[in-house]
Parts: structure tokens; C-alpha cells; sequence
């Protein structure tokens, strides 16, 4: 029993922590779209679960990709529009190699390094960032989660009371630090926070916005379904310094009369 209670108050801290320390962006309305939709884009965690539908939907769109990736075996460039370049998200200089002529870039990066403090999420995108306005590419979107700032508690209860506290609080602590270093820049981002991914084929009808997820259920949404809603911020400055939930289900919130959060 006394157990439990040092767990609910270290859960509880833990959801404080995280929603005190990470992001809490106001969605804004538009503003000027850009110019031009990106056409050249870099992809990092090519070789993972969205990024792997990210390259196939990008090369769909008729887009000219460069897929940054550890191991170049696992992306084969079977496409005349892909180039895949080894490199490391720790390592600044393959990032400075990568970004060169690049109009914008997509980040789909995570790894499995659970269970001890790590900061590959927000070294890796901090590396991003710099050789982005080194090279001014202005233009950033990037895959977090449904949990971190102002959308504590939104994955359900499972995620909330269970796998945060006991799987990911380091992995979710070092997504508050990436998503602040992204805040902090000058730089035109936009942060997807989708519930839990699956690896289910496209439905493309999605719940967007600062309200989506649910406190009770496990909300999800595939990886196919973020990355064609990634590929759409390209162009679109709806959600330009915002950090938008993504998920299928039931909305907790109605569609809102500024048109910003809504369906699709
Ligand atoms: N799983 C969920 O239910 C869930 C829910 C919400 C949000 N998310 C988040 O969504 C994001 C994408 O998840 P996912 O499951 O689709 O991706 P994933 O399969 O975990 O892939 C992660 C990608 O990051 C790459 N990567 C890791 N360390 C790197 C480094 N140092 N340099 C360059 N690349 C590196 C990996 O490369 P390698 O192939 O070389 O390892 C891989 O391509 C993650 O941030 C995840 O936390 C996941």
C-alpha cells in the first residue's frame, strides 16, 4: 500500500514535471503561407516506422528527398529522387553535409534507449537546428508525442499512469528538452504530437489540434496517417509555431470556429 502511494506521487510529479517543463505553444491563426511548398527535403530517422513512410510519401508527392540514416543498407535508394547519406544525428558534421540545399526538413527521430537518461532527442535536433540556420533552411517539421507540456495526460490512462512513469519518463524528459530547443528557434516549425503509432494503413481522416487525445483511452493514429499530416505542414502555416495532437477516434474537441484545430 505504501508502495502505491510513493508510485501515484511520483507518477503525479513526474506528469507535473513534464507538463511544467515542456512546451505549452498557443496555437496561432495562419498567417502568410509560404512562398513556395517545399521541393528538396531532408529526412531524419529515415529508417523508422514513419520515417520509412515519410521518404515513400514524399517521393509519392513528387518531392526530392535525402534521407539522413545510420546504416544505408536498411533505405535502399531505389528511387531517382532519393539520395540516402550515412550519418549520425550526434555528429554535426554529417547534419552540415546533409542540409546543404535543402528546403526544409522532416525529423521522425527516436531510438529504444529507455532506461537510462539520454539526450539524443534534443542533442540530435539541436545539431538539426544549427546546421538548419547555418545553411538557412527555414522551414522544420518534427514528430514528438501526445503527453509532453500542454498535453500532459492526453494518451489515457495507460500511457499516464503506466509506461511514462515506468518505461519513458527519461525518453518523455529528454521530448520536453527537444521540443523547447525547437520552441527557441527562429525558425519556421511546426511539432506533430501523435498518440500511439501503429503501423496500420492510411485512413486520412485524423483529429488535429491542442485538444486531441483523451485523459481515459489510448488514442492512436498510424504512421502513415503522420506522415502524410507531416508532409502537409510543409506548405501550410496553420500550424506554424504550434504543436498540434494527431490521433483517429473521437475528438475531444469539437471542430473550432478559428478553423484551426479540426478534421481531415
Ligand atoms: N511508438 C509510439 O507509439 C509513439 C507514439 C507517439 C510518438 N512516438 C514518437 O514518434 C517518433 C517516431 O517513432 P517511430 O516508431 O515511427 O520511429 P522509430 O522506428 O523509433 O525510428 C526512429 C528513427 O530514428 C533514427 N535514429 C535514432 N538515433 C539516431 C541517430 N543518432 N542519428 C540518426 N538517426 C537516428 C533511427 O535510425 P536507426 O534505424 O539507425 O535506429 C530510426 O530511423 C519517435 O520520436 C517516437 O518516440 C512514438
Amino acid at each position: 500500500m505504501r508502495l502505491l502511494f510513493f508510485f501515484v506521487l511520483y507518477a503525479v510529479g513526474l506528469l507535473f514535471g513534464l507538463a511544467r517543463n515542456g512546451l505549452r505553444p498557443r496555437v496561432r491563426r495562419p498567417s502568410e503561407a509560404p512562398r513556395q511548398t517545399p521541393t528538396r527535403v531532408l529526412i531524419v530517422g529515415a529508417t523508422g516506422g514513419t520515417g520509412r513512410q515519410l521518404v515513400a510519401q514524399a517521393l509519392e508527392r513528387g518531392l526530392t528527398v535525402t534521407a539522413l540514416v545510420r546504416n544505408p543498407s536498411r533505405l535502399p535508394a531505389n528511387h531517382q529522387a532519393l539520395t540516402v547519406l550515412q550519418g549520425d544525428v550526434l555528429d554535426p558534421g554529417s547534419l552540415e553535409a546533409a542540409m546543404h540545399g535543402q528546403d526544409a526538413v522532416l525529423c521522425a527521430l527516436g531510438h529504444k534507449r529507455y532506461f537510462h537518461p539520454t539526450r539524443i532527442l534534443s542533442e540530435g535536433t539541436g545539431n538539426i537546428l544549427r546546421a538548419m540556420e547555418t545553411h538557412r533552411v527555414s522551414r522544420l517539421v518534427c514528430e514528438t508525442s501526445l503527453g509532453i507540456g500542454d498535453s500532459v495526460g492526453r494518451m489515457g490512462l495507460y500511457y499516464t499512469l503506466l509506461l511514462i512513469p515506468l518505461i519513458l519518463p527519461f525518453y518523455f524528459w529528454d521530448k520536453t528538452r527537444q521540443e523547447r530547443i525547437i520552441a527557441e528557434s527562429n525558425l519556421d516549425w511546426v511539432i506533430v504530437r501523435p498518440g500511439a503509432l501503429t503501423n496500420g494503413t492510411k485512413r486520412g481522416h485524423i483529429h488535429h489540434g491542442s485538444r486531441v487525445g483523451s485523459v481515459l483511452w489510448t488514442v492512436r493514429v498510424s504512421r502513415a496517417d503522420v506522415a502524410e499530416f507531416m508532409l502537409d505542414q510543409l506548405g501550410s502555416n496553420t500550424y506554424l509555431r504550434a504543436a498540434p495532437g494527431i490521433a483517429w477516434g473521437r475528438p475531444t474537441s469539437a471542430v473550432q470556429p478559428d478553423g484551426v484545430e479540426g478534421v481531415q
